[in-house]
């Protein structure tokens, strides 16, 4: 078990919660480093070029977090009081502070998105309503992983019908747990996202990097990028001390994600069997999350805690519960008994 604060509990909040493995502290320790303000940072440079090849793009850039790279996609492709079409329980819609707004100042056109994914119908109304006095489409915004309903894969065939109806319409696609949705599936990375223009994926979720996240592209978008990073403050110098951790979380940390998501079988098929009418169907949790419907949050969260576990929430009545590297068999037997006498 990696060094790190370890509060006793079995704390399910969110996969952020992971700590650098040991592996990460030593490539740390012996990073190469060097300026990446001037390109400069070996070690970025090669997580950088891992990276965009991981994910089937020309380049990428290493970035502070996933929301910057969230931010730096809607910057590249719109302009202010452009339409950026997006599912409305998406990060970059709900759970940015309002960023997009605020940083490039767009019109955030929210669809449903209940079932994980957008609609390709909604994509070519929104291209139409431009026609009747609506804003201009600029971007397509997808999660895959999408994290508010329940950790679900994207199914290659529905992204392409969806960049069918986008046309010459880019898409980005917030891909924090990309590799969850890789080890899921089965379908590689690059071909998961090869619709979209830009991808973007969090080393520091369920890969246990402490700092980071990548967006990937063409060239001339990711050159592009690098300007916009700067904008948003976000360049840095001797990166390669926490761009080494990247690279441990790409070469070690993908395959094993598999007991996350076997483990959140497990949570799921306790939340059914306590709640049956919550809605959460165990064949169909496909990654590390469960997420359902709760009356009584509040009681709920202060009885798990009483039992040693920590759960979070992501909505008033919506509890998640997300297993990762740091929560073993073990902390999910305590899991299974704190539901099983849940209020
Ligand atoms: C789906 C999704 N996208 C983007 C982000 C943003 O990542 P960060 O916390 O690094 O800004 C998160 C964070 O939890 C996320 O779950």
């Amino acid at each position: 078990m990696a060094r790190g604060v370890d509060h006793g509990l079995v704390d399910l909040r969110s996969d952020t919660v992971t700590r650098p493995t040991d592996a990460m502290r030593s490539a740390m320790a012996a990073a190469e480093v060097g300026d990446d303000g001037y390109g400069e940072d070996p070690t970025v440079v090669r997580l950088q070029e891992r990276f965009a090849d991981r994910v089937g793009k020309q380049a990428a850039l290493f970035v502070p977090t996933g929301t910057m790279a969230n931010q730096i996609a809607l910057r590249l492709f719109t302009r202010p009081g452009g339409m950026v079409l997006a599912g409305r329980h998406q990060h970059v819609v709900a759970f940015e502070h309002g960023a997009a707004g605020a940083n490039a100042g767009v019109h955030l056109h929210t669809v449903d998105d209940e079932a994980g994914v957008v609609r390709a119908g909604d994509v070519c109304w929104a291209r139409a309503a431009a026609q009747h006095h609506w804003p201009e489409l600029q971007l397509v915004c997808v999660e895959n992983t999408h994290m508010a309903a329940g950790g679900t894969v994207w199914p290659v065939g529905a992204l392409e019908a969806l960049a069918e109806a986008a046309g010459d319409v880019p898409i980005h696609m917030d891909g924090a747990r990309l590799f969850n949705a890789e080890v899921a599936s089965g379908v590689p990375a690059r071909e998961l996202a090869a619709p979209a223009a830009t991808v973007m994926t969090c080393m520091s979720k369920g890969l246990c990097a402490p700092i980071g996240s990548l967006l990937a592209g063409a060239d001339d978008v990711i050159d592009a990028a690098r300007g916009e990073r700067q904008r948003l403050g976000g360049a840095m110098r001797q990166a390669g001390v926490v761009a080494a951790a990247g690279l441990v979380a790409l070469e070690q940390m993908i395959d094993r994600l598999v007991e996350d998501h076997h483990r959140a079988r497990r949570v799921a098929e306790a939340v059914a069997q306590r709640w049956p009418d919550a809605g959460v169907v165990p064949e169909s949790v496909q990654t590390n999350m469960v997420v359902f419907a709760h009356r009584q949050v509040p009681l709920l969260l202060a009885h798990l805690r009483t039992a040693g576990v920590l759960a979070g929430t992501i909505a008033p009545g919506v509890v998640r519960l997300v297993t990762h590297h740091d929560v073993d068999d073990a902390g999910i037997d305590r899991v299974l008994v704190a539901l099983r006498s849940a209020p």
